[in-house]
């Protein structure tokens, strides 16, 4: 992958690039801003090189949501334009200023990005010299902006995408050793070649979050009316593995209650919704002990009011001198929230697209941009 910083001149030269501002907007108020100020070093970088920058962006599956909360953000930091449009004509590139920067509107509610269409993948790319991707976070996406346009435009990596791979990259190729990996969430389908690929590559696997319901099951406890996936992934032969490590007390929703008990206590009417404080203590030792963590996913179902073990762990690791490497956009909204960024090796900006790197080493929009 070329990086920008190998571009030799920049100045009257315009850039489309495809940023990541998919962030939580509640009330047309941006909730959390980690992955907007991800992308300032990028955009500042081309700005004061000359550039032209012409930024590409989703917001919200389908299209529906307005990228003009994260204008009023990003206007803070940088002076941009914020355009009502999805494109721009030549014409209107050809009339903005040498060095402006302009945020597009949300590009989904294009029907060309999500299908990748060539015709839509070169319109995009006609506004522009160079393409640069600085959005990680979803280039596990095989669409246009992220794998059609870098066809047809000289293309590079923003410096957020470099510092992903480079990150991510530590944990496949050389990790640490003791390697602690700690995973949660729900995601079953995409989560599980995790598990088996990590059991082989470190030390200790630490499952939390709904994945441990399917755990505690093949293991024979009652999970009540947990959330459960029916599908086998083969959790059963891994129980026998002693690099596992399963929680020993969890939290239940009982009623309107949130009561702590061991597994054994679970009844047929409780809903598991987090680990609980026991497992937190089993883990102190470990992470103490480690000299890389990985971890994707809380512990509990944090938006629910489930969060205080996954803060707890949170706030263990934030004091241990170990790699700590972090993904997953609910753990990130965590971490920013407990003010604790700068206590982590690394945060990673993404959710879904770290899970299909740490699985499979590569991306559509890490091949595309070779
Ligand atoms: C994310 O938040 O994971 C990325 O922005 C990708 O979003 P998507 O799942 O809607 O493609």
């Amino acid at each position: 992958m070329n990086s920008i910083r190998s571009i030799k001149n920049l100045k009257g030269k315009t850039v489309l690039l495809r940023a990541d501002f998919n962030v939580p907007i509640q009330n047309g108020k941006v909730r959390d801003m980690f992955r907007i100020k991800k992308a300032l070093p990028t955009i500042e970088f081309l700005h004061k090189k000359g550039a032209r920058v012409i930024i590409v962006s989703h917001a919200g599956d389908d299209g529906a949501q307005s990228l003009a909360p994260v204008a009023k953000v990003l206007s803070k930091f940088v002076p941009v334009i914020a355009s009502t449009k999805t494109m721009l004509s030549k014409e209107e590139v050809g009339a903005l200023a040498k060095n402006a920067i302009v945020l597009l509107e949300n590009i989904r509610k294009e029907d060309g990005e999500k299908k990748n269409t060539p015709a839509f993948a070169k319109k995009l790319a006609s506004m522009a010299d160079i393409y640069v991707n600085d959005a990680f976070s979803v280039s596990h996406r095989t669409h246009a902006s992220i794998v059609g346009v870098p066809k047809y435009l000289p293309s590079y990596a923003g410096l957020q995408f470099e510092a992903e791979i480079k990150n991510l990259k530590i944990v496949l190729e050389k990790p640490a050793h003791p390697f602690l990996f700690i995973l949660g969430g729900a995601k079953f389908e995409t989560k599980a070649p995790l598990i088996k690929k990590f059991l082989k590559t470190a030390d200790a696997v630490f499952i939390s979050g709904a994945l441990a319901n399917n755990f505690f099951k093949s293991a024979g406890y009652e999970v009540g009316a947990s959330l459960v996936e029916e599908k086998d992934f083969g959790f059963g032969a891994m129980l026998t593995n002693k690099k596992l490590l399963l929680p020993i007390d969890v939290t239940t929703l009982s009623g309107s209650e949130h009561i702590v008990k061991t597994l054994a206590h679970v009844l047929p009417n409780d809903k598991i919704m987090d680990i609980g404080p026991e497992s937190v203590k089993l883990l102190k030792p470990i992470i103490s002990d480690a000299k890389l963590v990985l971890w994707n996913g809380p512990t509990g179902v944090y938006e629910l009011g489930f969060d205080k073990q996954t803060k707890a762990i949170l706030k263990l690791l934030a004091n241990e001198k170990a790699k700590t490497i972090i993904g997953g956009g609910d753990t990130v909204e965590m971490v920013n929230e407990l003010k604790l960024e700068d206590k982590f090796t690394f945060v990673s900006t993404g959710g879904g697209a770290t899970l299909d790197y740490l699985a499979k080493g590569t991306l559509p929009g890490i091949k595309a941009l070779k």
